[in-house]
């Protein structure tokens, strides 16, 4: 299964096939000089799997965790690139999460002022959301995402075999991303999340239900100045629940919870029961108060606004802008 992806002037191919990573050199070009940066919890096998394949591997590899996706590792791999001569036509692979795609990203996105990025995702929030839709970045001062560029990749391999040696808490938290797109924009995905048996046997029609969603958000509104906000769904409360239990909660679970206080009571019981099927936190004991003040400082606000995602129907979603004191009202 291949999803073409449109953006702007870029165009890519997103590849959805098991096994794909068996033969990556079908699908990148490899026959040059290739950083390849992962990460120290991603299992070599995958990796090896890319050198086997390439004509001069170079294998970068960061520390597991959110503190990877910073300056210190930016530079150094970019301090790597130059020593190893790195020219316009060579590329840069990622083989691992969001941290190692947003970082490596990001490098590709800068170094001679842009080279080639493939990205081969290895948890599910990666598959389902963070792989696509051109945005890398990395933290500084304590900011997630705050320094970054829009880069789309040149393409992208699923092969969902990967997932098998995904820890089920990783698993389950990046099912909420997926959950995020079927409430707000598909049904029929919500649906076969609920009634799944086998996550990881219905694992394929999720992650193509879920990038069909992010393939149309982004193609509409590549730059997130309207519709693509309908991906922020859950993550205004989520952000300010990660950074109160100072991301010791994945962001999925803290997305989870917070998409909770922006639907009616109805969904409310219908996606705390979704939640609760895959051992998902449903509630937090952080108060109204201590959510607002973390919210005040999320960079979505501009000036004294706030755009907020609503569902009350799953399937379809509204784009609030309220001012910010408003969102009270809500928590
Ligand atoms: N660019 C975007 O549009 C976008 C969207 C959403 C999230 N993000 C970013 O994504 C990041 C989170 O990504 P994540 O949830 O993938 O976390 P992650 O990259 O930290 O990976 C989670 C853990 O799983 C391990 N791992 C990865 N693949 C594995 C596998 N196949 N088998 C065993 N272990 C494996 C990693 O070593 C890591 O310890 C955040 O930095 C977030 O800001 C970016």
């Amino acid at each position: 299964m291949k999803l073409e992806i449109k953006m702007n002037s870029h165009q890519y191919d997103v590849v959805i096939e098991k096994n794909s990573l068996n033969e990556v050199n079908k699908y990148f070009d490899l026959s040059r000089k290739v950083l390849i940066l992962t990460d120290s919890g991603i299992p070599s096998e995958y990796v090896k799997k890319i050198v086997d394949v390439t004509k001069e591997p170079i294998v970068h590899v960061i520390e597991q965790g959110e503190a990877s996706k910073s300056f210190n590792n930016f530079e150094k791999i970019l301090d790597v690139m130059i020593e190893n001569r790195f020219s316009r036509s060579d590329c840069v692979v990622a083989c691992g999460g969001g941290v190692v795609g947003d970082l490596a990203g990001f490098v590709a996105s800068v170094y001679m002022r842009g080279i080639d990025f493939y990205n081969v995702p290895t948890t599910l929030l990666s598959q389902v959301d963070s792989s696509i839709g051109g945005k890398t970045a990395i933290d500084k001062l304590g900011y997630k995402n705050v320094v970054g560029a829009f880069y789309p990749p040149k393409k992208v391999l699923i092969d969902s075999n990967v997932l098998k040696t995904l820890d089920q808490r990783n698993l389950h938290a990046g099912l909420v991303e997926a959950l995020k797109m079927g409430l707000t924009c598909d049904k029929t995905l919500v649906d076969l999340i609920k009634e799944s048996n086998s996550l990881l046997e219905d694992i394929d029609e999720i992650i193509i239900k879920a990038l069909q969603v992010k393939k149309y958000v982004v193609e509409t509104d590549p730059y997130e100045q309207n519709i693509r906000k309908v991906l922020n769904f859950g993550h205004t409360v989520g952000h300010a629940v990660e950074a109160h239990q100072n991301y010791n909660l994945l962001h999925g679970e803290c997305v989870g919870i917070g998409m909770l206080y922006f639907v009616n009571d109805d969904l409310k019981q219908e996606i705390t029961t979704i939640l609760n099927k895959y051992n998902l936190p449903t509630t937090t004991d952080i108060s109204s108060d201590e959510l607002y003040n973390y919210i005040t400082l999320d960079k979505k606000r501009t000036n004294d606004d706030i755009s907020i995602v609503l569902v009350n129907k799953i399937g379809t979603y509204e784009i609030k802008k309220i001012k910010l004191t408003d969102i009270k009202q809500y928590l």
